[in-house]
């Protein structure tokens, strides 16, 4: 058992809209939830950034999939390091869409990603960081949007 974190950035698809998003969500914490693994998803209306946390038996196979899914493309790692203990033990996969209309200026947010595409790389505090800092900006809003 090596408990690993991964993060990475990529372009969705053009187009790719709030039902395709929910899609996503909705396999993904089913899937997650049988296979142990947690983490947060970020969608800007282009761009995907998202963190895992999973044993490697299991991200391995679970990042083959994602990086072959036409939802979206140009994945780049930002970070894969092993951890002793999980940052994001209680979400099967939150979900942050900054494209949606929410009663909270996003553009501080929208700035932050935009910093984290210019980088190559991430150090899991500032990984951590990151992804925290959408769950704390989630509204109500948000959360019912994405709840499915
Ligand atoms: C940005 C993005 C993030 C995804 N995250 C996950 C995930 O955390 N877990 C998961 O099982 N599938 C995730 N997927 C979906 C997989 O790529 C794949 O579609 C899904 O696992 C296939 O499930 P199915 O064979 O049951 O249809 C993600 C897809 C995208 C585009």
């Amino acid at each position: 058992m090596a408990l690993t974190t991964l993060a990475y950035i990529s372009e969705a698809r053009p187009g790719l809209g709030l039902r395709e998003l929910k899609q996503i969500l909705r396999r993904s914490r089913e899937h997650n939830h049988r296979r142990g693994v947690t983490g947060y998803l970020v969608f800007d209306g282009t761009h995907f950034a998202q963190i895992l946390e999973a044993d490697d038996s299991v991200l391995d196979p679970l990042m083959l999939t994602i990086e072959g899914d036409p939802r979206h493309h140009d994945l780049r790692l930002l970070l894969r390091e092993p951890v002793i203990e999980r940052n994001f033990g209680s979400w099967c996969m939150g979900c942050a869409n900054l494209a949606a209309p929410v009663h909270l200026d996003t553009s501080e947010l929208r700035g932050l990603i935009s910093d984290v595409i210019g980088q190559g790389r991430l150090a899991l505090t500032d990984a951590v960081d990151f992804f925290q800092l959408f769950v704390r900006f989630r509204t109500p809003e948000q959360a019912a949007l994405l709840s499915l």
